[in-house]
C-alpha cells in the first residue's frame, strides 16, 4: 500500500486516484496520524500531498522527522515538498513569491530517477506562496522554474523526492510519468494491482465476513448498488437477496432493466415489490421537497422491511439475515473522516435512507473504490454497459423533479419527456461528456404558447445538463445547439401539456444539480 498524507484541500483524493492509475493500490490518510501510527501500516511508500498552508504560519501541519529516516520512500508535492524540505534542514522563503496555475518547469537533471526520459521544459502546475530557495543537505535539485530556483529535489540513497508542482492534476503534462517513475524507480514498486485482483480478493473478503448467513441488498437501479451486490452475489451467491422497490418514481425502462438486465447477468435471487400506489398515496398533496424527501425515506424503509421479514418467513430454517450489502465508496469513508471503526449508514443514500436502527451488520465491498474503479470492477463482473455506465439519479426519483405535487399523470408525462431527452443525448453520444442531465418538470408554473393556430397554457421541462467529477461541484454543459434543439422540438410535438423546454444555465453552488 502506498499511503497518500492528506493535508487538506482535495488533492490527496486526486493523489491516491493517480497512484491506483499506476496500478498501485493506495490509501489516504490524515497528516494528524502520528508517524509511529502511519509506519505501523508499512506502507511500501508515502506521498505528502499537496495543501492550504504555508510551513511558516501558526499551527501549521507538521512532519516528524522519523517519517524521512524510516527508509520508506516518501515523495512531496507542493506543501509536502516543502515541509520534506523544511523539516530536512533546507530553506522555504516565505518572501511573497507566488506562482499559480501553468508554469514552465526547467529540468537540470534528465537523468534523475523523477524525470528521466521527459522534456527539459515541460508544462507543470503551480499552486503555492512559499518557495524553496536550498536543497537539505545530500539532496541534488533537479528542476526549477523562473520564480523557484528549487523546483525539485532528491536524494537517490534515502529514497527522498520532491517537486514543488501538481504531478497529480492534468495540466502536468508528465505528471503521471513523474508519479510512477516514484513509484515504480525511485520506491521500486510492481503495477499488481489489477481490476481482477480487486474482485479475488473482495470476493474472499465478503465470504470471510458472511460465512454461512444469509445477506440482503437494496437495490436502486444505481451503478454502486448494483456492483455490490454482484460481488456479493458471485461470493456468496443464493445466501443473497436483493430487494429492488418499485416506487412508481423511476423513468422509463428502469424497472425493467433491473429486472431483466441484471438478473441475466448476476443470476441474482431478487425481490421486486410492486409499492407504487403505497408511494403515491403517501405523497398525494405534499410539494414541499424535504416533505416528499422524508416520506419517500420513510415508505422505502417500511417496505425494505417488510420485505426482509418475507425472505425470513419464506425460508425459515434457513441462516439468519444478518448482514446488509450498501455500495458505500471510498470517497464516503474519506469524507466522514474514517476508513476505521463502525459505518453510520448515510441518510443521502441511493436507496433513500435506510434507518440505523435495522441491526445488521454492513458489508460495504466498494469502500476502498472511487467511482470510476467501480465502473471498472462492475465490467469484470460482466454487468453490462447499460448498468455499469449508467448516470447517477436520485434514490428518490423523478419525486424530486417534479416541482409541485407528485402525481401519476405528471410523473408520466415527466417520464416521456426524460426519455426524449435521454435518447436524444445518447444518439448524439454525450452519454459520457454529460456527468447527468436531470429532466425537471414545473408543474406548478404555467406559460402561454401557440400550437397549430390554437393558444396553450402549459407546462414548461427544464433541462439541466451538468458536467462533474464527483458531484460536489458542477458547471453546466455547453452542449451543441442542434442537440438543443432537437430535444426541444421532440418534447413540445410529442409530450402533451408541455409547451415550452428551457435550459438550466446555474453552476454548483449556487444551484445543486437537482432542483428540489
Ligand atoms: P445535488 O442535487 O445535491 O445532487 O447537487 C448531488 C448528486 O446527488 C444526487 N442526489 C441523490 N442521490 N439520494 C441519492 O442517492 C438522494 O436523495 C439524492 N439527492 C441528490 C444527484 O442526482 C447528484 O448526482
Amino acid at each position: 500500500t502506498v499511503l497518500v498524507v492528506d493535508f487538506g484541500a482535495q488533492y490527496a483524493q486526486l493523489i491516491a486516484r493517480r497512484v491506483r492509475e499506476a496500478r498501485i493500490y493506495s490509501e489516504i490518510v490524515p497528516s494528524t496520524m502520528p508517524v509511529a501510527e502511519i509506519l505501523a501500516k508499512n506502507p511500501a511508500a508515502i506521498i505528502l500531498s499537496g495543501g492550504p498552508s504555508s510551513v511558516y504560519a501558526e499551527g501549521a501541519p507538521a512532519m516528524d522527522r522519523a517519517l524521512f529516516e524510516a527508509g520508506v520512500p516518501v515523495f512531496g508535492m507542493c506543501y509536502g515538498f516543502q515541509l520534506m524540505a523544511q523539516t530536512l534542514g533546507g530553506t522555504v522563503d516565505n518572501d511573497g513569491s507566488r506562482e499559480y496555475g501553468r508554469t514552465e518547469l526547467t529540468v537540470s537533471r534528465p537523468d534523475s530517477t523523477l524525470f528521466e526520459g521527459t522534456p527539459v521544459k515541460q508544462d507543470v502546475w503551480m499552486s503555492h506562496g512559499d518557495a524553496c530557495s536550498a536543497a537539505p543537505e545530500g539532496f541534488i535539485v533537479t528542476a526549477a522554474t523562473d520564480g523557484v530556483p528549487v523546483a525539485a529535489f532528491e536524494n537517490d540513497a534515502k529514497k527522498l523526492f520532491g517537486v514543488q508542482h501538481h504531478p497529480e492534476v492534468m495540466h502536468s503534462t508528465y505528471g503521471q510519468q513523474v508519479l510512477e517513475h516514484f513509484l515504480y524507480r525511485g520506491a521500486g514498486l510492481k503495477p499488481t494491482w489489477t481490476t481482477a485482483s480487486v474482485v479475488e480478493e473482495s470476493v474472499a473478503a465478503i465470504r470471510e465476513q458472511v460465512g454461512s448467513k444469509r445477506a440482503i441488498c437494496g437495490l436502486s437501479g444505481g451503478v454502486d448498488s448494483a456492483v455490490a451486490a454482484a460481488l456479493v452475489q458471485k461470493a456468496i451467491g443464493d445466501q443473497l437477496t436483493c430487494v429492488y422497490v418499485d416506487h412508481g418514481l423511476m423513468r422509463k425502462g428502469e424497472s425493467e432493466q433491473v429486472e431483466k438486465d441484471f438478473v441475466a447477468a448476476t443470476g441474482v435471487q431478487l425481490k421486486v415489490v410492486e409499492a407504487e400506489e403505497r408511494f403515491l398515496s403517501a405523497l398525494a398533496g405534499v410539494s414541499d421537497p424535504e416533505e416528499k424527501r422524508k416520506i419517500i425515506g420513510r415508505e422505502f424503509i417500511r417496505v425494505f422491511e417488510q420485505a426482509q421479514a418475507e425472505i425470513v418467513a419464506e425460508a425459515p430454517g434457513d441462516q439468519p439475515v444478518e448482514f446488509l450489502v450498501q455500495g458505500t465508496l471510498y470517497p464516503d469513508v474519506v469524507e466522514s473522516g474514517g476508513g476505521t471503526g463502525t459505518a453510520n449508514i448515510k441518510s443521502h443514500h441511493n436507496v433513500g435512507g435506510l434507518p440505523e436502527d435495522l441491526e445488521f451488520q454492513l458489508v460495504e465491498p466498494l469502500r476502498r473504490l472511487f467511482k470510476d474503479e467501480v465502473r471498472m470492477v462492475g465490467k469484470q463482473l460482466g454487468l453490462p454497459d447499460e448498468i455499469v455506465q449508467r448516470q447517477p439519479f436520485p434514490g428518490p426519483g423523478l419525486g424530486i423533479r417534479i416541482v409541485g405535487e407528485v402525481t401519476k399523470e405528471r410523473l408520466d408525462l415527466l417520464r416521456d419527456a426524460d426519455a426524449i431527452a435521454r435518447e436524444e443525448l445518447t444518439a448524439a453520444g454525450l452519454d459520457t461528456e454529460i456527468w447527468q442531465c436531470p429532466v425537471v418538470l414545473l408543474a406548478d408554473v404555467r406559460s402561454v404558447g401557440v400550437q397549430g393556430d390554437g393558444r396553450t397554457y402549459g407546462h414548461p421541462i427544464v433541462l439541466r445538463p451538468v458536467s462533474s467529477e464527483d458531484a460536489m461541484t458542477a458547471d453546466w454543459t455547453r452542449m451543441p445547439y442542434d442537440v438543443l434543439a432537437r430535444i426541444s422540438t421532440r418534447i413540445t410535438n410529442e409530450v402533451a401539456d408541455v409547451n415550452r423546454v428551457v435550459l438550466d444555465v446555474t453552476s454548483k453552488p449556487p444551484g445543486t444539480i437537482e432542483w428540489e
